[in-house]
């Protein structure tokens, strides 16, 4: 049968290989929004995880982790309860629910959506003469929907659980700051679940009510803000930008000019930010995911979250869903810790410049990453049928597996217990090798070449005489014998190119 390359054969390499299932729980029907990861979407997720961990360590963050549910007043407080809505529209007739910017991005796509009002967004619906895709009928007037999950602690206390990771964080102000010895900036992230009420997740993966986070924050003064050490070394860094005003003029492809000339274009305001641009593209980049593909786009001030004075997502061109934001870079000035400041009735204002005088709330900047969006885009992004192959080129680092071995036939213990050896020295050698004896050895090539395994290993006969193996490249199906004394450290090298 001829493999296509499609997006149905995607969508089910995505459940065949164990990378997502969903929505779960599958065997009961499926409750919109959640999914689940099997063992190789799991291995993918942590892979990503371990690097992001590293990098961020390189570039000064350190990790906390906070609960995932709060009470209510903490949500009062970053104005989440009030302010974290979006615009939804109910038939008239059949009283189906739909989130009104997304049903009208679907039915017109050439139209900018993101940032018009309730107003502006019925008059497209009037002018179109746009429908109930269900009876037909028009709809009622669009309201806004909270996207909050609620919950009960202990005797019938409200509570929330967290729609961000961010919150939390800045919960532990006090803290990080005596922590830190008040050196500022201090450099924090959080990687975690957060929840989101959607009101018809239709997107898959990409639109999940139980979906993972893993956002960095800055809390940093005012002058430090314009003055940005970390910004010196990063500022000719040309940068694909797509700002508001490009948009407006309806300009789609963004300009790539660097972080310094976009701060003296007035294109981006503080170079703290044009920082956490250059932080966010770089972790993007450094998975594998290409150039070409990537964007920011500057929100409008509609568009805008409650808490951002500034805000671009960090977008990847999807086949399947168009544009989609794996990152938002916020300006959430002192908004957060004067909120929280003035709920809990502390005092977060403190001297951070060079005058103990003059004391300031700390500003906040925020890179908020969407994990399983990482993974959606990777995964379709490295998607490839070549000649009836699929193969998923993922980075050799972050594939689940980084080696496969495999006994050429299955029936000689021989070359059973040779090709066992040498993975289990794979494995010693903290390298992830995955043993596989079933099926034809095209099979198992085919299998791997699905998991993104860069290099599969087979012994065969003549191995038991030469302590040879033959090593198959994934992208290029070249066979090379090697012998088998330095093996891991041969990976290893592989791995570091
Ligand atoms: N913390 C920002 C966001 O959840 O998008």
């Amino acid at each position: 049968m001829k493999i296509e390359n499609s997006i149905e054969t995607f969508n089910s390499l995505v459940k065949r290989r164990g990378f997502i299932w969903g929505p779960s729980p599958e065997i009961y029907g499926g409750f919109a929004g959640f999914y689940s990861y099997g063992p190789a979407g799991m291995a993918l997720k942590n892979n990503i995880l371990d690097l992001f961990r590293r990098e961020c360590r390189y570039f000064g963050f350190g990790e906390v982790e906070c609960p995932t549910i709060m009470p209510s007043i903490v949500w009062e407080a970053s104005g989440h309860l009030e302010r974290f809505i979006d615009p939804v529209m109910r038939c008239n007739k059949c009283n189906t629910l739909y989130r009104a910017d997304k049903f009208l991005q679907e039915n017109l796509p050439d139209l900018m959506i993101d940032g018009l009002s309730f107003e502006e967004m019925e008059k497209l619906i009037k002018k179109h003469e746009l429908t109930c895709p269900k009876c037909g009928n028009n709809f009622q007037k669009i309201e806004e929907y909270n996207l909050m999950l609620k919950t009960s602690v202990g005797n019938n206390t409200t509570a929330y659980l967290r729609p961000e990771t961010a919150t939390t964080t800045y919960l532990l102000f006090n803290r990080l700051d005596q922590d830190a010895r008040r050196q500022y900036p201090i450099k924090i992230f959080q990687f975690g679940k957060a929840y989101r009420n959607e009101i018809s997740p239709r997107q898959g993966v990409l639109r999940m009510r139980s979906f993972d986070q893993f956002e960095l924050q800055i809390f940093i003064s005012r002058e430090q803000e314009m003055e940005f050490v970390d910004y010196e070394e990063v500022k000719n860094n040309k940068l694909p930008l797509l700002d508001w005003k490009l948009q407006e003029k309806g300009i789609n492809a963004p300009n790539i000019i660097s972080l310094d000339s976009a701060i003296k274009d007035k294109i981006l305001k503080k170079p703290a930010y044009a920082y956490c641009l250059y932080v966010a593209h770089y972790l993007t980049t450094i998975l594998g995911i290409p150039e070409e593909l990537i964007r920011f786009r500057q929100h409008s001030l509609n568009e805008r979250a409650h808490y951002a004075d500034d805000a671009w997502d960090l977008e990847i061109k999807s086949r399947q869903f168009g544009w989609v934001e794996i990152c938002g870079v916020h300006d959430r000035t002192d908004y957060d810790l004067r909120r929280h400041a003035e709920y809990s009735k502390q005092n977060f204002e403190i001297s951070m410049g060079s005058d103990p005088n003059i004391k300031e709330v700390p500003q906040v900047l925020e890179i908020a990453f969407g994990i399983d969006r990482i993974i959606y885009t990777l995964l379709e992004t490295t998607f490839n049928v070549e000649e009836g192959r699929i193969i998923l080129k993922l980075n050799p680092n972050l594939a689940p597996n980084t080696v496969a071995v495999f006994p050429l036939v299955r029936n000689k213990e021989n070359i059973r217990k040779f090709a066992l050896k040498i993975h289990r020295e794979l494995l010693e050698n903290r390298i992830g090798s995955f043993y596989d004896v079933a099926g034809s050895i095209g099979k198992r090539y085919r299998r791997q070449d699905e998991l993104g395994t860069k290099w599969c290993i087979t012994i065969d006969y003549e191995s038991l005489d030469d302590n040879c193996i033959t090593l198959r490249d994934r992208d290029s199906m070249e066979q090379i014998r090697i012998n088998i004394s330095n093996l891991s450290e041969i990976i290893k090298k592989k791995q570091r190119e």
